[in-house]
């Protein structure tokens, strides 16, 4: 990883895949670390769709370089390749994106090949990293003709950072107040026309105002079993492991529909397949590793279940306001909101009602438990993946 001092400053840019990223990488750790969710997400699940510590080499590793080999997500592949080409076509940067939707779904990775199917390059940062203006003028005044800046987390820009945007994005200017008081002038400099692509697992906290300056809006969806299979296949062949289709199907299954989780089981059973067996992965080794760290058939993990079994057996299934679930297990509310429930909801465990949580007859079912008779069928979302065994 190369350091490169610019313009005589200490500031820190590094080259990640590529791009380079702002700040560096510490300050990519420690964005994360800024947010409440983040740093308390447990490592110790392996089914946490965020990043884990030292995974974007992985990351790196496994990631498509182009739209044609990136799987799933077909509609949305199918328009941005209409839409690189219109732009390329008229000599324009491709109108700004926002990708919202579950953590570990691809995100980044397609800022990455747009860039790439741009032919520009891409510069990372993330909502908490942009701490102030200057950070953010800093960044654009730099862009070069068509350039991608991507911005991850884009929900936690500081107010102030999101209005100098504004004009950014809308009219590739920047206002820049020098002096103060009756001294106070301000000048317009202007910017290369850009490609803003914001990244988001909330896209309800984002203001209107930025929203709508988004011309491409967005929204990743978990990955089928199908895909996820693909997705394993491939990227046991980058990593030189042996694997058949009932192997990478076992791995998929349980991976909650996401390309990252799927991409870290697939390692952990390359392990057992490496040390208790013969090197090569089959579906036997990969239910003995997903045994072995207690993921279920679904993809559930011991933090899905005692959240199920908290509202069942604490709440009698609920309705329960998050905030009291969070309290109970004593993790925090972001982290049941955004990594632990999509899926439970998704996959019809866990209803949302508008006075709280409830646990649906598929949960009671899941876990063993009788239903009371009374339960309400609410939340039974169509099923990703038909499961064996
Ligand atoms: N690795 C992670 N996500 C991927 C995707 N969508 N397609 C191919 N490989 C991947």
């Amino acid at each position: 990883m190369r350091l490169l001092f610019v313009r005589g400053r200490r500031r820190r840019v590094e080259r990640w895949g590529g791009a380079l990223y702002e700040g560096g990488m510490a300050a990519r750790r420690s964005s994360k670390n800024h947010a409440t969710t983040r740093e308390e997400v447990p490592v110790d699940r392996v089914v946490v769709p965020e990043r884990v510590p030292d995974e974007d080499r992985y990351d790196r590793a496994f990631r498509p370089q182009s739209l044609d080999e990136y799987i799933g997500q077909s509609q949305h592949k199918e328009n941005l390749r209409v839409f690189v080409e219109a732009a390329k076509r008229r000599g324009e940067p491709l109108d700004h994106v926002l990708l919202f939707g579950p953590p570990g779904l691809g995100k980044t990775t397609l800022a990455f090949i747009l860039a790439r199917e741009m032919g520009v390059q891409v510069h990372l940062t993330s909502g908490p990293a942009l701490e102030h203006k200057g950070a953010l003028a800093g960044l654009l005044t730099k862009l070069e003709q068509n350039d991608v800046l991507f911005i991850d987390e884009i929900h936690r820009l500081q107010p102030t950072v999101e209005e100098t945007l504004y004009p950014a994005i809308e009219d590739f200017q920047i206002e820049i107040v020098t002096g103060e008081g009756m001294y106070a002038s301000s000048i317009q400099i202007p910017l290369k026309p850009f490609t803003l692509i914001g990244a988001t697992t909330r896209k309800a906290r984002l203001t209107g105002p930025l929203q709508s300056r988004f011309g491409t809006i967005l929204r990743l969806e978990y990955y089928s079993l199908e895909e996820l299979s693909q997705i394993v296949m491939r990227s046991a062949g980058l990593l030189g492991v042996p694997i058949d289709e009932e192997g990478a199907r076992a791995i998929a299954a349980r991976s909650r529909g996401t390309p990252r989780i799927a991409n870290r089981v697939l390692r952990r059973v390359r392990d057992f397949a490496e040390v208790k067996g013969q090197g090569k992965i089959d579906a036997a080794i990969a239910t003995m590793t997903c045994e072995a760290l207690r993921i279920d058939r679904f993809g559930l993990d011991d933090l899905d279940r005692q959240l199920l079994r908290t509202l069942i057996e604490v709440y009698d299934g609920g309705p329960t306001g998050v905030e009291t679930l969070a309290a109970t297990l004593s993790e925090p509310r972001d982290t049941l909101e955004d990594v632990v429930e999509p899926y439970l909801l998704q996959q019809g465990f866990l209803a949302r009602t508008p006075r709280g949580r409830m646990a649906t007859r598929r949960a009671y079912e899941h876990l063993g438990l009788r239903p009371p008779r009374a339960i309400p069928e609410v939340g039974e979302a169509p099923r990703l993946f038909e499961h064996e065994g």
